[in-house]
């Protein structure tokens, strides 16, 4: 592990490098529990770093991104920042301001995104392919009800996957909807913009929003629209289109609402780049996946060695349960009891052709 600049809360953030014998290697730092670098093959065998971030923590703490970032309690909005749970209504903080009016965003303010995570010592050594974090999010953090006690672990696998575990246990009934919130760009961070990848979905439905961007209520089928990406279309082919959950979302920013035949990993998307001939699959246990096409990044800062990330750099695969689902019972649940364990899977799988 090595040093990698200060922590809001006066702590040395650390950056821990997880590895396999061909090369391919994650890295990533207890602030937030977040994935800094990703190095993948192209298909001449070069590596490049496919995710964006920042060189040192201080970027990440600088910035409300989320870059790489681990997200919780509740990843994606909460309308207005309120839920009714057993008979209660809970106030969280408002934190985020689209044109339809506040709302709840990634956990608010101080989400998981933004606290250092203990390591679990068993993976302390230098050289690994796996680590663990940990984090105690307590009663009344952000408004959420109860203690909660989050694990996640990042490993690298000798098939150039990286794979995240995410487990999560509460004395009290409370939200939990957790996700990783990893930019990419296959042809290397950094590379002007993302349009060019060609994308699929496993999709048939995703969940239409209104101009505060949170669910209007229901699924929607993606046939006949611009968000139907079950054959595979370059992100940059109908972006535009002057299609209402398009301008809504100014470009992608939906969640949709993956085509699985159960429980277990199945293949939520797939993103080819053809300049590197990197190619990457997404495999999840989560019942969606939002598809962010970095609409909100504009170039005003630089990330990792003086890159400026604009609009459209990178693209956004954060499987989890569906926006507000708190407040939507025709949404899958996200409500954690006691006694019960949340337990989430999603890998990354890299190939090259
Ligand atoms: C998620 C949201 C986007 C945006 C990003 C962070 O992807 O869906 O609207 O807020 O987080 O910038």
């Amino acid at each position: 592990m090595t040093p990698f600049g200060h922590a809001p809360d006066g702590r040395t953030a650390q950056l821990y490098r997880l590895e396999n014998s061909r090369g391919f290697r994650a890295e990533v730092t207890d602030y937030g529990a977040t994935l800094v670098r990703l190095l993948a093959p192209d298909a001449r065998g070069e590596f490049a770093d496919v995710v964006l971030g920042f060189d040192r923590v201080e970027g990440y703490a600088g910035h409300d991104a989320y870059f790489g970032a681990t997200i919780g309690r509740c990843a994606n909005r909460i309308a207005a920042g309120r839920f009714t749970l057993d008979g209660r209504t809970y106030s969280l903080a408002q934190n985020n301001h689209p044109p339809g009016g506040p709302c709840h965003l990634h956990g608010g303010r101080r989400g998981f995104d933004r606290v250092s995570w203990s390591v679990d010592e068993g993976t302390g050594s230098e050289s690994r392919s796996s680590i663990r974090f940990r984090f105690r999010s307590v009663d009344g953090e952000e408004g959420y009800p109860g203690n909660l006690d989050v694990e996640v672990t990042y490993g690298v696998t000798e098939a150039n996957a990286l794979r995240i575990e995410y487990r999560a246990a509460a004395d009290r009934p409370t939200p939990v909807n957790l996700t990783n919130h990893s930019y990419f760009n296959l042809a290397g961070e950094g590379a002007p913009d993302a349009l060019g990848h060609m994308l699929t979905v496993a999709a048939s439905q995703f969940v239409p929003i209104d101009a505060g961007l949170v669910p209007k209520g229901g699924l929607a089928p993606v046939g006949g629209t611009p968000l139907d990406f079950r054959a595979a279309h370059r992100i940059g082919d109908r972006i535009d289109q002057p299609h209402e959950q398009l301008r809504h979302g100014a470009g992608y920013d939906h969640c949709f609402v993956l085509d699985r035949g159960g429980a277990g990993l199945a293949l939520a998307a797939t993103a080819f780049e053809p300049g590197s001939g990197r190619r990457l699959e997404v495999h999840t246990t989560e019942p969606g996946v939002q598809l962010y096409t970095a609409n909100f990044l504009n170039g005003s800062f630089a990330g990792k060695k003086g890159h400026r990330y604009g609009r459209r750099s990178a693209f956004c695969l954060e499987t989890e349960h569906f926006p507000d689902s708190p407040n939507r019972p025709e949404f899958p649940p996200v409500i954690l009891r006691p006694g019960e364990t949340f337990s989430s899977v999603t890998e990354y799988r890299f190939s090259a052709q």
